[in-house]
């Protein structure tokens, strides 16, 4: 697990995105798995900013997302479909059969959650996963106690989650407190990982899921075992790391040697 320790949101918004955008230079077709929620929204800024400007093609592009609410229709404010579509879908080329989320409406919901992970197969798998990081330590909507190996499946939400997101909603407006959400199993088969956690209310997730030990009590610390996860932290979301030094020298050798051409 690699930590960046970033000067700003910004600036971690910027690597992330210009990974994404290397990525599809090679790579048209990428595969790329998406997050909602107000951790990743300047990152989809970027990519917007990348096909208006830069003329950066998205039309081979796949997407999966990592959760929705259960039974919140597509054009429902709330839904992360409808937050896909403001943030990003609208701001880029991609086609809409390749934009997919898990099963949230209507029956069927635990063949309909096999068929979402057959789908992520039959393009070659996700090359790229956003992560945001709850403040329970949770990914995707992969609550504390979650099984590490978990596939798609229907969850229902703690009073945590359901506390931390009631900003979004208008006093008495309903709430959904079920989602259905990729697996943690789904979210370790992604080839690349790039976890964003800013603010003080993450300091104690992002110490859990770096430093602690895995466990299910912190969804985001199984990415210990995943090879390939970057996590980019804020100064407040790293406050409570005790490595932070060594995290400083690792990125300061690391960009020395790439510098040299060596990496
Ligand atoms: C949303 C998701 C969640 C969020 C997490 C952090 O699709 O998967 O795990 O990433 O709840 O949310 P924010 O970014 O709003 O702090």
């Amino acid at each position: 697990m690699e930590v960046i320790l970033t000067d700003s949101a910004s600036l971690a918004a910027d690597a992330v995105a210009n990974e994404i955008l290397d990525a599809l230079e090679t790579k048209p077709n990428l595969v790329l798995g998406l997050a909602t929620g107000s951790t990743p929204i300047e990152v989809y800024r970027r990519l917007g900013a990348a096909h208006h400007k830069e003329g950066v093609d998205f039309s081979k592009v796949h997407t999966f997302n990592l959760d929705e609410y259960l039974d919140l229709p597509g054009d429902h404010p709330q839904s992360y479909k409808y937050f896909m579509q403001e943030h990003l879908f609208d701001h880029v080329n991609i086609p809409q059969d390749n934009i997919h989320f898990p099963p949230s409406e209507g029956d069927n919901l635990v063949r309909r959650c096999r068929e979402y992970e057959q789908k992520i197969r039959e393009v070659g798998g996700i090359d790229i996963q956003i992560l945001g990081l709850g403040s329970n330590g949770h990914i995707g909507f992969n609550e504390p106690t979650s099984s590490l190996k978990s596939r798609t499946r229907i969850k229902t939400l703690t009073a945590k989650t359901i506390k931390d997101n009631s900003r979004f909603y208008s006093d008495g407006e309903e709430q959904p407190v079920v989602a259905s959400t990729m697996g943690i199993g789904t979210i370790m088969d992604t080839k690349r990982i790039l976890l964003q956690a800013f603010g003080k209310k993450k300091a104690e997730a992002v110490r859990n899921a770096v430093e602690g030990p895995i466990s299910s009590l912190c969804p985001g610390s199984v990415l210990q075992l995943h090879p390939l996860t970057t996590f980019f932290v804020d100064s407040e979301a790293a406050d409570l790391l005790t490595m932070k030094d060594y995290y400083l020298a690792t990125i300061r050798e690391n960009d020395r040697l790439r510098a040299e051409g060596r990496l």
